[in-house]
């Protein structure tokens, strides 16, 4: 496959929340192509389906309609095990609330892909213990998630959503909870591990300074995706 073909490519994916009696149109037919090694950045009022278009893509949630390939596999056509095997390979996910595992520490969180794919070895645990470095948390391997701030959780997220050098890096609002500094931190590591594994880039963010940083602005609006107009790529 060359590299034009190795892409992320959301077609008309729709999707409608039932919550009490009236249906939610979320999504209504999102279109969006990211070709490898290329970043793009999405806004969108709070509620405007930013992080359900996220989780569709990462195969976390089921679209009603339309959708999703990775370097030219059909997502939705995979059984649950294909599926888990492509996330824990391809995909790295920054969540918004972080879902680390309570029970597990800083290491083993960090761990959790490799685990699932079977491969504990000590060039896996050595890569999980440098990204820790590299996040600042070299010191922290053995605490529990539990004892450790938002920041320092979402720098273990960080951490383990590269482990396993995804083609394609989800991150929502990676730096919702953090300071300037450590928000400055994240988002510089975020473009170094992309430029250096030529990972393509997803990033739901606010922050006007991060998003002029990708390569395209998106704004999803009214349940579609549209290039930002207000901030054009390439300004
Ligand atoms: N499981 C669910 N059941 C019912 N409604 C849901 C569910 N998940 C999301 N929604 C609704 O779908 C809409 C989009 O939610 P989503 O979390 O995707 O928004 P968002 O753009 O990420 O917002 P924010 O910027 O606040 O994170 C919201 O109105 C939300 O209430
Ligand atoms: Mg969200």
């Amino acid at each position: 496959m060359s590299d034009s073909e190795k892409k992320l490519k959301v077609r008309r994916v729709a999707k409608i929340f039932v919550s009490g009696d009236s249906p939610i149109e979320v999504l209504r037919g999102v279109d969006m192509a990211v070709e490898r090694g290329v970043s793009v950045s999405i806004r969108g009022e709070s509620g405007s389906g930013k992080t359900t278009l996220l989780n569709i893509i990462a195969g976390l949630e089921t679209a009603d309609s339309g959708t999703v390939s990775l370097n030219g596999m059909d997502l939705q056509s995979l059984n649950e095990k294909k599926l888990a095997s492509v996330r824990c390979r391809q995909i790295g996910m920054v969540f918004q609330a972080y879902h680390l595992i309570p029970e597990l520490d800083v290491l083993e969180n960090v761990l959790m892909a490799a685990r699932i794919l079977g491969d504990l070895s000590e060039p896996n645990r050595r890569r999980a213990r440098e990204l820790l470095e590299r996040v600042g948390l070299g010191g922290r391997l053995h605490s529990s998630p539990t004892q450790l701030s938002g920041g320092e959780k979402q720098r273990v997220a960080l951490a383990r959503a590269l482990m396993n050098r995804p083609t394609l890096i989800l991150a929502d609002e990676p730096t919702g909870n953090l300071d300037e500094k450590t928000a400055h931190g994240v988002i510089d590591l975020i473009f170094e591990i992309c430029r250096e594994e030529n990972s393509s880039l997803v990033m739901v963010t606010h922050n006007p300074q991060y998003a002029a940083r990708t390569d395209r602005q998106l704004l999803l609006n009214n349940g579609l995706m549209t290039d930002d107009i207000k901030n054009p790529a390439g300004n």
